[in-house]
Order: structure tokens, then sequence, then C-alpha cells
């Protein structure tokens, strides 16, 4: 195959990395259906995929059950100098990294084909867009980035013949022997996602999966595209965007970060219980944020898909997933098969089928005991056919933040929301934010971690210097026209165990609390961790006042949890070491004063 570029530098290093891995063809990924017809029917047949019949263009998917997660122990910041990568990545040495991985991809690919996926992240429209190129052995990706990214014949015009692009190599490692059968979901036990900043490179090796393996996501658009936002004065994070609109058509565009499976993409699809109000989607994962001339922060969705999690997501708490995947053209991983043809998970219906497909490949029943899908079984989907997706989610333009939210998944402690005293001391409840693991990232779950700004597996740097970089933006900009920071917690529970608060569609009466602080006209109390509303600023009319939950405590700031939640603040802030801010730890004093 001839290559479809005169791009000197990319055609150099396919033909190193060709060299180096040894496949038996390469192919160049043009985003055609006709090339994603020929991918998923090679994938049918190697056993990969399982054509729905009850979903048009889409397919059930089962991974290796050892490659079902981001690993968060093989990830490695190689930067130059160790102490660039600061204590909340693993490091190595970039030539070490480079040694290692280059005699794991010495001949990985033999026996499969070598793909080349030249992708833009953001808008194709872009003033200046932002370009990558993945190489990977596994048609699994490329069927998978097509949904991710612009990628494709479309992004490849954007590269001219000297563009500027991230190179991101990825092998599943499992090279086949002449004759040799392959297997439905080929990994290596040995594992490395290797991020090297300073060349804006990425390594990949291994896994499959995700995170791991879809490099625009995680690895490039934050990890890298972090290191590219501290030097160029902007923020790369771990955010969904979303539209609201309320009843006078006053619009309002919010950011969110919560950590891997706390509640992204809910939020983002949310479809208000309170009459008159509309949301819509233009992101939920990922939000590049940069200045306006209007003196704004604007926000920019890089992705075109969205990675979700399956497990929860039904006609009752997420509706508009289920309506984005009814219309085909998806790819499902690790959740369950039906008989006929469909998928399900835990939650996506109250009563499950009388028999499935289990993530394991195995016959499951209701009566078999064990989860059907695994809790970390996602969709893989186009964010266009979403029906809330707003018309401007591709303006290379970005929307005007108006509040930026993090939150976590607390059983305690943190209450429903809280507004921070102003842009500093939000930047301090982002770097002290804690949530529960989850089953996004391999390792114990519900264990409670601190994970600033929910970026702890993804800041492409120093802990230290990022959370400065967060400080010196609120201190470049016009105070009024940065948006407000809001701490959100719909993971409270009582003492039965039970949540306190609804969540999904229900969370937009904190969304209207939360516009209405914006615009000046909510009312809130005064505490020693920031406004907080009482039950009556909340608009509740409709909410079930018999039910089991209890707006009341999920709103209640707890001084004796929070006295108790200062040491454990004071050792997180002594990991990052020297490099943390005075102004957090002013803040940290701060607090302690007021809680006295
Ligand atoms: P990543 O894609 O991993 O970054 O996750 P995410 O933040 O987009 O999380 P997502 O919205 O997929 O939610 C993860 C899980 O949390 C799902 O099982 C949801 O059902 C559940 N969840 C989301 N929102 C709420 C909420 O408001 N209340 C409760 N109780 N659960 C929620
Ligand atoms: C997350 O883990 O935060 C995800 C899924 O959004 S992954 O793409 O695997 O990172
Ligand atoms: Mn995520």
């Amino acid at each position: 195959m001839t290559a479809p570029t005169a791009h000197r530098g990319l055609l150099e290093w396919v033909s190193e990395v060709a060299a180096l891995t040894t496949p038996d063809q390469v192919v160049w990924c043009d985003g055609s259906p006709l090339e994603r017809r020929r991918l998923t029917d090679k994938l049918v047949e190697a056993g990969t995929f399982v054509r729905l019949e009850k979903k048009p263009n889409s397919f059930w998917c089962a991974s290796d059950p050892d490659d079902v997660a981001r690993v968060e122990d093989r990830t490695y910041l190689c930067s130059a100098d160790e102490a660039d990568a600061g204590p909340t990545n693993n490091w190595m040495d970039p030539l070490d990294m480079k040694i290692i991985m280059t005699e794991l991809y010495r001949g990985s690919m033999a026996g499969r084909t070598m793909y080349v996926i030249p992708f833009c992240m953001g808008p194709l429209s872009a003033e200046n867009p932002v370009l990558g190129v993945e190489i990977t052995d596994s048609p699994y990706v490329v069927i998978s980035m097509h949904i991710m990214t612009r990628a494709g014949s479309a992004a490849l015009a954007l590269f001219g013949e000297d563009a500027d692009f991230v190179r991101c190599l990825h092998s599943v490692g499992a090279p086949l022997k002449p004759g040799q059968a392959d297997v439905p979901w080929p990994c290596d036990r040995t594992k490395y996602i290797s991020q090297f900043p300073e060349e804006r490179m990425i390594w990949s090796y291994g896994s499959g999966y995700g995170g791991n393996a879809l490099l625009g996501k995680k690895c490039y658009s934050l990890r890298i595209a972090s290191v590219m936002a501290r030097d160029e004065g902007w923020l790369a994070e771990h955010m969904l965007i979303l539209k609201l609109t309320s009843p006078h058509g006053t619009v309002h565009y919010i950011a969110a970060a919560f950590p891997s499976a706390c509640g992204k993409t809910n939020l983002a699809m949310l479809e208000p219980s309170i009459p008159g109000w509309k949301v819509e989607t233009l992101g939920d994962d990922i939000a590049w944020l940069r200045f306006g001339d209007d003196g704004r922060l604007y926000a920019v969705n890089p992705e075109n898909g969205f990675f979700g999690v399956a497990p929860g997501t039904g006609w009752k708490t997420n509706p508009n997933a289920m309506r984005t995947l009814a219309e085909g053209n998806s790819i499902f991983i690790n959740v369950a098969l039906t008989d006929d043809g469909d998928v399900w998970w835990e939650g996506c219906s109250d009563t499950p089928p009388d028999h499935l497909t289990s993530w394991r490949r195995e016959d499951w029943t209701p009566a078999s005991g064990d989860l059907s899908s695994h809790p970390n079984s996602r969709y893989c989907t186009p964010i266009a056919q979403c029906p809330t997706a707003a018309p401007e989610w591709d303006d290379p333009e970005g929307v005007p933040i108006s509040a930026i939210f993090f939150g976590g998944r607390r059983a305690t402690t943190v209450p429903l929301v809280t507004e921070s005293f102003d842009w500093q001391h939000g930047v301090f409840l982002g770097a002290t934010l804690s949530s529960e693991t989850t089953a996004a990232a391999t390792g114990e779950v519900g264990v409670v971690r601190r994970d600033p700004m929910a970026m702890l597996p993804f800041i492409g740097y120093h802990a230290g210097d990022y959370f400065q970089h967060w400080i010196d933006i609120g201190k470049h900009a016009n105070t009024a026209k940065l948006p407000k920071i809001f701490y959100v917690n719909w993971f409270r529970r009582g003492d039965d165990g039970r949540f306190l608060w609804p969540g999904f569609g229900e969370n937009a009466r904190v969304l209207k609390w939360v516009v209405d602080r914006v615009e000046g006209h909510a009312t809130a109390f005064q505490t020693p961790i920031g406004w907080v509303p009482g039950a009556k600023a909340l608009d509740l009319r409709g909410l079930d006042p018999s039910s089991h939950f209890d707006v009341q405590r999920a709103l209640t700031v707890d001084h004796d949890e929070w006295r108790a939640e200062l040491p454990l603040i004071e050792q997180w802030f002594a990991t990052i070491g020297e490099k943390l801010p005075t102004a957090l730890r002013d803040e940290l004093e701060a607090l302690r004063h007021r809680l006295d």
C-alpha cells in the first residue's frame, strides 16, 4: 500500500516502527465505512466481535479477563528529570524505558497487520488542529479510535508536509508465529503505558483496554496535553461539559471533574427532573479550557465519542445514553450478550433476562450469583448521535464556562454541594478532592484516596506545579469573569448505608441552585468549608418527601467530620512536598481556623 501522505517525519516514523515490530503488512486507515466493514468482519471472524442483531452496526466484545481497566501501576511518566514527574506518577528515565520497550516491541507485530491511524483531537476546523498518529496492531483499537476521535483521511489532510503531531505507538504484544491461531483478545501479561512529555510521545504495550490503548484519550488529551497546557497557559482536565438552559432561556455552560466512574457521563446527559430546565451535552470525560478574547474560560471537548461505564446505565438513570446506543454504531466491551443478539448489564433494566452469555463468555442466569458484566464494562459510541448533543459540541471556539464542579464519591463528610469562597479556595477544594476508588482502574475498589481535580492518574507533571498552574490561571484572569467553583457529592450515605440524595436527574436541582448563585440570586449559609445551601434554598418541588432520601443530612456540614479530615489533608499535602503552593497551605490553615 502506498502511503497517502507526503509528511516526511510521519513516513520515516512509520517505516522505523514497521522495521522494529515486523508486521505482515502496513495499512493506512482512512476511516471510511468500507474500512470499518472490512475490519469488523475480520473481528467477527476472529471471534473478537459478535455482531448484534438488535442494534444496527454494533458489536459485543469481551476482553481477556485480566485486561479490563487502566493499569495505574504500569503507567509511567518518563520525563527527563525525575523531579518533573512528581510524587504522584511512576517515573522511569526515558532512555531506560525506551530500551525496555524497544525490546518488547521488537517483532511484537509479527503475523499481524500494523495500522496507521492519523487523528485530530478536537474539531478538524480548529485554527491549530491538535494532531496525532496512533500506530497499533489491534483492529479493535482502529474501530474504537474512529469513534472516539476525528480519525482517517480528514485528519491526515491537515498534516500537510510538516505539521507537528504526537507519536502514539501501541502494540498488544502478542506476535503470531506462522500458522499459530490467534485468540479473541490478544494481549501480554507485561504492560507499560509510557508518556514522554518532552518529546510529546506515547508508547503503550501489552493491553488492548480503552485508557491503556486508545491513546488519543487519557494518554494524549490529559497526560501529554496537561504538559502543553502548563507551557501555554491553559488547562487540560478530566471534565464533562454541559449546557444548561433555564425556563427563561438563560444559558450557562458547566464543566465538572469527577474521578473515573463517579458520574460525569450521567451528569452530562442528565434529564432534569424539574420542569422547564434543559441539559445538553458537549462532552463526558475531557475538557480543554482556554481563555477567550473576552477574558472568559472556554471549553472544548477533544473527543468525538463516549467511552462510558455500562453498569448502572438504564432508562431510569440515563435515558439519553440508552437513546444514543439505540442508534447503533457502537462497541460494547465486557457487558453480557443476550440470546437474541442484544446487550445487557447490571442496571440496564430492572429484571435481567433468564439467560445471558456473561462477559467471561460463560452461561449466566439470575441464579448464577455473580455479575453478568464487568463493573468497568463500557460502551463506545459517537457523540453526534446523542439526542442531547448541543449543536455547538463541535465548535472550535468552545463554550464559555460559568461554573466548575469538583466532586467525588464520599460516603461521609462531604455535603451535596458547596460553593468555594473564591478561585484560590476553589483550587484548594479541587486539590484536596477525595473519592472512593472504582473499577475503572485495577486495584482495590472503595478505598478513599485523594484524587486532585479528578486528575491523579492523569497529571502529566509534578502535582505541586499543577496546583500552582491552577492558582496562576486565576491570578492572570479578570476575577469577575472566572467560573465559580463548586464541590459536589452525590454519594453521601446514611447510617443504614443508603444514598442520602437520589442523584441522576434530580441533580438538576443542584444545577439550578448553582446557576442561581452564579447570577447572584440564591441564598446560602456561610460554613467553615464554603457556602452551602439550606434545604429551603434548593428547589425540591416534586421530590417525594416520604422517600428514604434525606436532603437535610446530605447538606449537613459536620464540624467533627471535617476536623477529622484535617490531618488527612495535611498528610496528602506532605506527600506533595516542597512544591506545594503556599497558597494551599494557607487555605488549610484558614480552614482549621474556621473549624476551631
Ligand atoms: P469515567 O468514564 O470512568 O471517567 O466515569 P464517569 O465519571 O463518566 O462516570 P459515569 O457517569 O459513567 O458513572 C459511573 C457510575 O456512577 C455509574 O454506575 C452510574 O450509574 C453511577 N452514578 C452516576 N451518577 C450518579 C448519581 O447521581 N448518583 C448515584 N448514586 N450514582 C450515580
Ligand atoms: C476513565 O477511567 O476515567 C475512563 C475510561 O474514562 S478510560 O478510557 O479507560 O480511561
Ligand atoms: Mn474518565
